[in-house]
């Protein structure tokens, strides 16, 4: 008896393998006072952005959009959309009705997914272009659209441009897992009209460029305050968030990560006018290229940046976006492999190599019922022998990880609210965020985390969220609309 109980009070001191994670990732683990200094450092870095003498070296773009027309109802028509440096490339045909304008029912959505090579988005941008508009030329092919005829078309380009219209934008530099050569300083949507030219066969009107964020139908259409043509509220219309007369902000957490919001157009000193607002692309995955997240840099998160095909660029994207988790979490666990405390300090060649752990797993792993089971999986997979305990122990990586991004998401997300509360001298308010992103849709507590950490930051603000349902497609195609109308009124 006396042996069976030494060894059960034994099995009972035996440590929580979480706790061995906790001691070894506390730098990740940020607690509250740290998001609120992390948040500060970022309304610190969108006022450089924004000011004439500071922006020009600023980590934080803050790319004025041109973006602030509200849809009126009165845009109609038929669009061409191509949408460009997501998780997917697709083409698209967006029917907007007349009358119904931006709400439900009003707008009607076909799309085709062309796959793109690794090659080929890094081998030379015009052979990348050619890529684009035969995928286009291909898509009126298929859905037997007219080739006599003149289309407009909206482009969604998931990069940071420098727009001086909406027709016209610098790329600044690729992100994510592009670096295409020969684009970076040209105008993007000269050289997609090149390459519809080089095609040829076709009659293609480029009205606008939009990035994703402002591309999310809920941030865009928010725009200036009111949308005069619509109805009452209706509950379908609140759930669709079309008619959210707060909804002005725009998030997506997916390959990489941005968010956009309505700033005061007198903030914005790259754009003439002081009356109004426009919507502002952040471009906040260049959060730290400054050194400015310096202090909250881990050896991992120093490793993702040094083997990336962009080193010491977009450090804030490496720390929260999709392209990145899975590898953090690799990483963490070949260090604590190669210390000895997970596997017997058995090193596998999978666990050796870069890109074995996706975002995907760590979505998986972290699953409510079968995160462990699905642990398991993953890491038998990976060539190695886990004992229960390790199991236990590397979800937990993956926890601490994802929740490290959902964190820093919130504390930019503060950031943004707090800077819209200022400009608008409120004490309180209410405010709604479209999202978007893979990480967001398919990671099962990102949603919930970052919510919650939100409101727990900002006690006084009212924020809800908006899934974005149809990507950012919609929104560019409507902004377009937009385009098109002011366009014809003008000509009138
Ligand atoms: C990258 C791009 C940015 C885009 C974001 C999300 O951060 O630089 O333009 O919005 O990814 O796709």
């Amino acid at each position: 008896l006396a042996v069976h109980l030494i060894s059960f009070f034994f099995s009972k001191l035996q440590e929580d393998p979480t706790k061995k994670v906790d001691r070894f990732l506390h730098a990740m683990r940020l607690h509250d006072d740290q998001l609120i200094d992390i948040s500060a450092r970022f309304q610190a870095e969108m006022k450089k952005g924004l000011s004439a003498e500071s922006s020009a070296a600023a980590a934080v773009k803050m790319l004025p959009t041109h973006v602030r027309s509200t849809p009126d109802g009165s845009e109609k028509g038929q669009f061409l959309a191509l949408d460009l440096g997501g998780s997917k490339f697709k083409v698209l045909r967006v029917k907007v009705r007349e009358g119904m304008g931006v709400r439900k029912g009003g707008v009607e959505m076909e799309e085709k997914i062309y796959p793109i090579s690794k090659e080929l988005l890094n081998g030379r941008a015009p052979e990348l272009f050619d890529h684009v508009s035969e995928s286009l030329k291909d898509f009126l092919h298929v859905k037997n659209i007219s080739l006599e005829k003149k289309h407009p078309l909206a482009f969604t380009f998931s990069f940071p441009c420098e727009q001086t219209r909406l027709d016209k934008g610098l790329l600044l530099s690729w992100s994510k897992n592009s670096r295409a050569r020969g684009l970076q300083g040209k105008d993007v949507v000269q050289a997609l009209r090149e390459a519809i030219d080089r095609t040829g066969g076709m009659d293609i009107e480029v009205l606008a460029m939009v990035n994703d964020t402002p591309g999310l139908e809920p941030a865009t259409f928010r725009l200036q305050g009111k949308l005069p043509t619509l109805e009452p509220r209706s509950p379908t219309m609140m759930t669709c968030g079309f008619d959210d007369q707060y909804c002005d902000v725009g998030l997506i957490i997916g390959t990489g990560t941005n968010a956009c919001y309505m700033e005061e157009l007198r903030h914005v000193d790259l754009v003439e006018g002081d009356e109004g607002r426009m919507c502002v692309n952040t471009e906040w995955g260049g959060f730290g290229d400054d050194g400015a997240l310096n202090d909250y840099i881990t050896e991992f998160d120093q490793d993702v940046d040094a083997t990336s095909i962009n080193p010491g660029k977009q450090i804030f994207e490496k720390m929260v976006s999709g392209m990145y988790l899975g590898e953090l979490v690799r990483l963490v666990v070949l260090k604590m492999t190669k210390l000895g405390q997970l596997f017997d300090g058995l090193v596998s060649d999978a666990l050796m190599t870069k890109g074995k752990i996706t975002t995907a797993h760590v979505a998986a792993m972290e699953e409510y019922k079968n995160g462990l089971k699905n642990t398991r999986d993953i890491l038998v997979e990976l060539g190695l022998n886990p004992s229960q305990d390790d199991c236990i122990a590397v979800q937990h990586v993956s926890t601490i990880v994802s929740f490290r991004s959902s964190n820093l998401v919130a504390a930019g997300l503060a950031a943004i609210l707090t800077r819209i509360k200022q400009n608008r001298h409120l004490r309180a308010l209410r405010i709604t965020v479209g999202v978007d992103g893979t990480v967001y849709k398919t990671h099962p507590q990102y949603p919930k985390r970052l919510h919650k950490v939100v409101r727990r930051l900002l006690p006084e603000c009212q924020v809800r969220f908006v899934l974005s349902d149809s990507g950012s497609s919609k929104g560019a195609a409507l902004v377009t609309a937009v385009a098109q109308r002011l366009a014809s009124r003008k000509r009138q």
